[in-house]
């Protein structure tokens, strides 16, 4: 062969491993921050998701922990296994539910500590369809939702209670267990974390586009589970291969890698301000329960009202953040009542407030929170929310708002507000007292009808 030739075939093979390697690094790595913000739109801007904690114990329904809190062996949780059958999963119910409540997109549970798995996996026969129900459960809620106009999402655990290569470790139901754990001293954890990404790839290449990934959770150090194990950047370059668009939460101990996480996770916890990374605002969903647990927990009383869910939602928003909602479904497959009348509360709420929720942000530094009222910001509209959480008697004054705004109502019925601006000279009356430069708000004495009354204000 020619010099010449043999030189084109080498530049075709160098090419065409450079093109190879460049396809095999995580897209979301070599990003820049508008890419991902662009990326993230459609999840910023829905900021209400419903999360959805399915499997095994909703039978025992006393926490989804239950195995691990009971230290029940495999043996004796096989008798739920054998039990499951939920008769009346409706998905359409369901989707309908969740759109009806104002959110977005939800996630789902694909399998979740206890190892059981709610699709028809290759890889396990620990899985719905050979359950008495005898069939896979997620397929059809994610077209339910799909066709509802919700994003799709999905929960996988990263720990597995039932898995005969996972490692026991200090949260495993039988670490305390001294004989259990001599006997399976010999686990791999490498084969598990291979049957990790034989799942993930399962339910990121069976079920079309999935928008976003939960992957729950890592516990590094002493007798705990981390990147090591999980082969973190392994599995990460597998997801971002196969779903390149994907938003994926921050629990595979990979915050140090660019590209490792796109949002971070507060649980069951408000965050007093923006989540920050390093002094920069990041993205940030909380995850929250009704009641406590994330699986159906028949006896559990401690269930929030109606009006401090919003007040949470609107809470997480004026923060920047997205909130993402949790019902843990029966083992028929209905939704709980409880959790039906709290949806249906909120969806009714945000049916004529949704414009200080979706598409809304933290409200810029120059405009003071209230008192007793919580503020939210849509940018392209150029709007401010107040959620006036205590109506005050006859007057609001927005301190510093002096000179900003242009018009002002209330959302619920888009009645004027009147206002008077006590930056203008003159303007200010003793009733007012120090108060310099702010908008003073003259409100109905009557509360408007609504679990959170709110005024939108115009802004200049
Ligand atoms: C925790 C819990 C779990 C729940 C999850 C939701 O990590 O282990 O039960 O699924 O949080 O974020």
């Amino acid at each position: 062969m020619k010099r010449s030739s043999l030189f084109l075939i080498g530049s075709i093979l160098v090419l065409a491993a450079l093109g190879a390697a460049l396809l095999a690094a995580p897209a979301a790595a070599a990003e820049t921050p508008a890419q991902k913000e662009a990326r993230m739109k459609w999840w910023t801007e829905a900021r209400f998701g419903m999360f959805i904690h399915w499997g095994l114990y909703a039978l025992p329904a006393r926490h989804e922990w239950v195995k691990n809190h009971e230290h029940i062996t495999d043996a004796d949780y096989q008798k739920y296994f054998d039990h499951f059958n939920p008769d009346l999963y409706n998905p359409k119910a369901w989707a309908k539910a969740a759109k009806a409540a104002g959110m977005k997109y939800f996630v789902i549970t694909t399998k979740h500590h206890e190892g059981f798995c709610l699709f028809d996996s290759k890889f396990t026969d620990y899985k719905a369809p050979n359950t008495p129900y005898g069939k896979d459960l997620i397929g059809p809620i994610v077209q339910a939702m799909r066709e509802e106009g919700l994003k799709v999402g999905f929960y996988y655990s990263l720990l597995d209670w039932h898995h005969p290569e996972y490692p026991v470790d200090s949260i495993h139901p039988q670490s305390g267990d001294a004989a259990f754990r001599e006997k399976m001293k010999g686990r791999d954890v490498k084969k598990y974390a291979e049957y990790v990404r034989n799942q993930v790839r399962e339910i990121l290449t069976n079920y079309g586009t999935i928008d976003c990934l939960f992957l729950d959770f890592s516990f590094p150090g002493k007798d705990g589970k981390g990147r090591a194990d999980w082969e973190s950047e392994k599995l990460l370059a597998m997801i971002r291969e196969l779903q390149p668009n994907i938003i994926l939460n921050d629990r595979l101990d990979l915050m140090d890698v660019p590209g490792g996480w796109d949002f971070r996770t507060p649980e069951q916890y408000l965050p007093r301000e923006w989540v920050t990374m390093n002094g920069q605002r990041v993205p940030w969903e909380t995850c929250q329960t009704f009641s406590g647990s994330w699986g159906y927990y028949r006896d559990e009383a401690s269930w929030k009202s109606i009006r401090q869910l919003l007040t949470m939602l609107v809470e997480v928003v004026s923060k920047g953040g997205n909130l993402l909602l949790n019902v843990g479904p029966t083992a028929r497959g209905t939704f709980d009542e409880r959790a039906l009348e709290r949806l249906a509360g909120m969806g009714q709420w945000l049916t004529t407030h949704g414009r200080s929720v979706y598409g809304c942000t933290a409200a810029p530094a120059e405009f003071p929170k209230p008192a007793n009222c919580l503020l939210t910001y849509n940018a392209a509209a150029k709007r401010l929310y107040v959620h006036v959480l205590e109506w005050p008697m006859g007057t609001l004054a927005l301190e510093g708002f002096g000179g900003k705004i242009q018009y002002a109502q209330l959302l619920n019925d888009a009645s004027e507000v009147r206002f008077r601006d006590t930056s203008k000279p003159g303007v200010a009356d003793e009733e007012d007292g120090p108060i310099k430069n702010a908008v003073i708000l003259s409100l109905p004495v009557l509360k408007p009808n609504v679990e959170i009354p709110v005024i939108e204000l115009f802004l200049k």
